[in-house]
């Protein structure tokens, strides 16, 4: 039975590092403040101009794809999950195949936030079952910093997110008990608006009934976006944190029970965890409620905050690279956010 298995892994951190007391410069916040709530010390800020998502994808991707064993032409897929990419459109993936010099191979783009890796990890896992792939390159970036509110008023969005990437190599493999086991996907939309970015956007919120041949040129200019938006700092996001909260704390373990029941197994199975870098006292959580220990755990949110799409390639290239994953180790990779969705891997590394 031919199935996935990671055969390079690669992390990309900027070096700028930004404290929460230096986050104080900007807004009215504190070190205990945002410890006490979220465990984050400190996280990396990209380069303004010099660094994008794309360019530290490439940065992690270039790790992964030595680790491989193998060079960027050998890559036949590019999966890319982001939340902010370096355009509207296009997306990253074609910017990463640019950059690598890639061959003309199919780039897609995956939308999912937080669990934006999960779900790219579960497309390509599916593309190298089948057989139609054999080198897939799966990236998580993101270059945050460049759209948060620092002010007081974004507060309580700002200081959790941080900027970096991770990325992964997917091969095939034959060997028995190796390699992805399973994937699982879900979501609720009923709650979409709950941590989002609405702007700029096609929602009708801010559309009027107006003809458009009535429309000033004042008008056309600001369709897609406008003067409003900019005044009312409406191009940020918007998160009801205790809400995603509730809702974390319950789907966190539930994805990752259900992946552990589709193989037989059991927590107690798990080698290592590695939760999306949300929020530390969500991890906390999870790993109390599923009675891990902290060896089966591996967290980082304290050095990097929540990276969102990266923060599980960075969690579980950190713990390769510190030794805590070893050959034949049982990995659950699980993530939940933005939409919401939440997903979860289970491995054999
Ligand atoms: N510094 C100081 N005070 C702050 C800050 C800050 N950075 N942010 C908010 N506050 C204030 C609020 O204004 C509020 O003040 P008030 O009581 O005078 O009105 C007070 O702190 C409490 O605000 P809450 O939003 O209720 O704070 P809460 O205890 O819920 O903590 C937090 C906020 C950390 C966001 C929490 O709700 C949380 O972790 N939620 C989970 C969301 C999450 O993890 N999001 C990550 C992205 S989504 C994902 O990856 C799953």
């Amino acid at each position: 039975m031919t199935r996935s298995k990671i055969a390079g892994i690669g992390m990309y951190v900027p070096e700028h590092v930004v404290t929460n007391n230096d986050l104080k410069k900007y807004m009215d916040t504190s070190d205990e403040w945002i410890q006490e709530r979220t465990g984050i010390q400190e996280r990396h800020y990209a380069h303004r101009t010099k660094e994008t998502t794309t360019t530290m994808g490439v940065e992690a991707a270039t790790i992964a794809i030595q680790r491989a064993g193998i060079t960027p032409q050998d890559i036949d897929f590019i999966v890319f999950a982001t939340l902010c990419p370096d355009y509207y459109f296009p997306g990253c993936g074609v910017l990463v195949q640019r950059a690598m010099k890639m061959k003309e191979i199919g780039a897609l783009d995956v939308r999912n936030q937080c669990s934006g890796f999960v779900y790219a990890l579960s497309v390509a896992d599916q593309f190298i079952k089948t057989g139609m792939y054999k080198n897939i390159l799966v990236i998580g970036s993101e270059k945050h910093s460049f759209g948060l509110d620092f002010s007081t008023r974004g507060r309580n969005v700002s200081v959790i997110f941080g900027d970096g990437a991770g990325a992964v190599v997917l091969q095939p493999t034959e060997e028995a008990n190796r390699g992805i086991l399973s994937t699982h996907l879900h979501s609720d939309g009923s709650s979409a608006e709950i941590l989002a970015m609405y702007n700029p956007g096609t929602h009708a919120n801010h559309w009027t009934e107006k003809p458009l041949a009535t429309f000033d040129e004042a008008e056309i200019a600001q369709m897609f976006m406008s003067h409003k938006m900019i005044d009312n700092a409406e191009l940020f996001p918007y998160m009801d944190g205790p809400a995603v909260f509730k809702k974390a704390v319950v789907k966190f373990p539930e994805v990752i029970v259900e992946s552990l029941k589709a193989n037989n197994l059991t927590a107690k199975d798990i080698n290592m965890l590695i939760p999306h870098q949300a929020n530390l006292r969500i991890s906390q959580f999870v790993q109390q409620h599923l009675g891990l220990s902290d060896d089966q755990v591996h967290n980082n949110i304290q050095k990097y905050g929540n990276t969102t799409a990266a923060s599980v390639p960075i969690a579980l290239c950190e713990a390769y690279e510190q030794g805590r994953i070893k050959d034949g180790d049982l990995v659950c990779l699980a993530a939940f956010g933005s939409g919401f969705t939440w997903a979860s891997a289970l491995l054999r590394w």
